[in-house]
């Protein structure tokens, strides 16, 4: 049987998933942030979109290519950012850059992955954005910067959603710590998830390399303490203005929401604008990305790049067709490497593509550009 056959959406790779991963870092893949009710808002919000059916359009192969800050891409998605994405499948950041490259999408490395940029550079190829949580040491943001930079990653993103840490109750439950510590009751759960214990056992008890490689310079921290230390999460409209004049290259934020701060980004030299409420994980009052998306797509000419909660080829049509001009996924690309392991990721881009081209069939689009003539207002 085909993997098609077998899996043919992302809920089957979940399903799987769940059952190979852990259940302390499931809740940490999984949860949202308080009441987990932003979750259910971007799907909520997501289903309402609709687009016209439309008939009588003969034969044709829709294109999925779309070209954002200046590169082309087959398709109009790509992998987010993922913190500790080594921990979530054995050595996670390395088969999604692998599959980022094959597949000509864009990858973001998390500050706070279990890789460098460093590691991931013979895999990236011309596909790797860098995801900046900002230290507050002008000396080490900007040597990571070079590093980043050096690796390869053409394209920084600086997450602006997490100015405090968000409180997740149900990844607190779950026992996760930083690092991660096997306590009898999480080994217990890991022997029970024998592919995953045996990629660990490979790659050694992940932990955020990049964040570790600066405890000489900070006193030796390795752990949470020392990425929050480290890392000042909360940065303000100088901290940009500084980052925007120490990377040469593309210049993303990530995380926004709202329509003012849309507008106010536009001015400060930026290249893209990300609409992002961090798969509900940050504030549970936090609107759907899908619900702000028409607002922000009005106040800026930037490029528009959206996430949160996307689950087919569909969810990436709606929200092209409400003016994204690309879009990002998170947890279904883990979801792929926990069910399938290294076909995991090429699987998540395939079954995307094929819904993508299955719903454009039925509303009659050619290319992207023909969704937002598609959208019931
Ligand atoms: C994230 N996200 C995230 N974002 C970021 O900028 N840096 C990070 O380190 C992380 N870490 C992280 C860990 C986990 C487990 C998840 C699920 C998410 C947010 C991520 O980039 C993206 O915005 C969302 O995952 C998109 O929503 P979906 O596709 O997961 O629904």
């Amino acid at each position: 049987m085909s993997l098609h056959s077998r899996y043919p959406a992302i809920a089957d790779l979940k399903s799987r998933a769940r059952q190979r991963i852990p259940h302390f870092v499931w809740e940490y893949l999984d949860s949202a942030t308080g009441d987990e009710s932003a979750t259910r808002r971007n799907r909520a919000a997501l289903d309402a979109v609709l687009l016209r059916p439309s008939i009588l359009h003969g034969e044709f192969t829709p294109d999925l290519s779309t070209t954002l800050m200046g590169h082309s891409h087959p398709l109009p998605f790509g992998i987010a950012p993922v913190g500790m994405s080594g921990l979530i499948w054995p050595d996670a950041e390395r088969l999604l850059a692998r599959t980022a490259a094959a597949e000509g999408i864009p990858y973001g490395l998390s500050t706070v992955a279990t890789q460098t940029p460093e590691m991931l550079a013979p895999h990236i190829g011309d596909q790797g954005w860098f995801q900046i949580y900002p230290p507050r040491d002008p000396g080490i943001r900007a040597d990571m910067l070079a590093r980043a930079k050096t690796a390869g990653f053409h394209t920084l993103v600086l997450t602006v959603d997490v100015p405090v840490a968000s409180r997740r109750e149900r990844q607190t439950r779950g026992g996760l710590t930083n690092p991660p510590k096997l306590t009898p009751r999480l080994a217990a759960q890991a022997a029970r998830c024998p592919a995953w214990l045996a990629g660990i056992r490979k790659t050694g008890m992940p932990r955020m390399r990049l964040i570790d490689s600066y405890s000489q310079d900070t006193g030796a921290l390795p752990s949470t303490q020392h990425a929050g230390y480290l890392l000042r999460t909360s940065p303000d409209w100088g901290y940009l203005a500084a980052l925007r004049d120490g990377w040469d290259g593309k210049l993303v934020v990530k995380g926004v929401l709202n329509d003012g701060d849309a507008a106010r980004l536009s001015d400060e030299g930026v290249d893209a604008i990300w609409v992002s409420n961090h798969a509900g994980r940050q504030f549970a009052a936090a609107p759907a990305s899908a619900a702000v998306l028409p607002a922000i797509r009005a106040a800026t000419t930037l490029p528009v790049i959206c996430d949160s909660g996307v689950e087919s080829g569909l969810d990436i049509l709606r929200l092209l067709a409400l003016g994204a001009d690309f879009v990002m996924l998170g947890r279904p690309f883990h979801y792929g490497l926990g069910a399938l392991g290294d076909d995991g990721a090429a699987h998540v881009v395939d079954i995307l593509r094929q819904d993508m081209i299955a719903n454009m069939g039925q509303i009659g689009a050619r290319r992207l550009s023909d969704l937002p003539g598609t959208l019931i207002a």
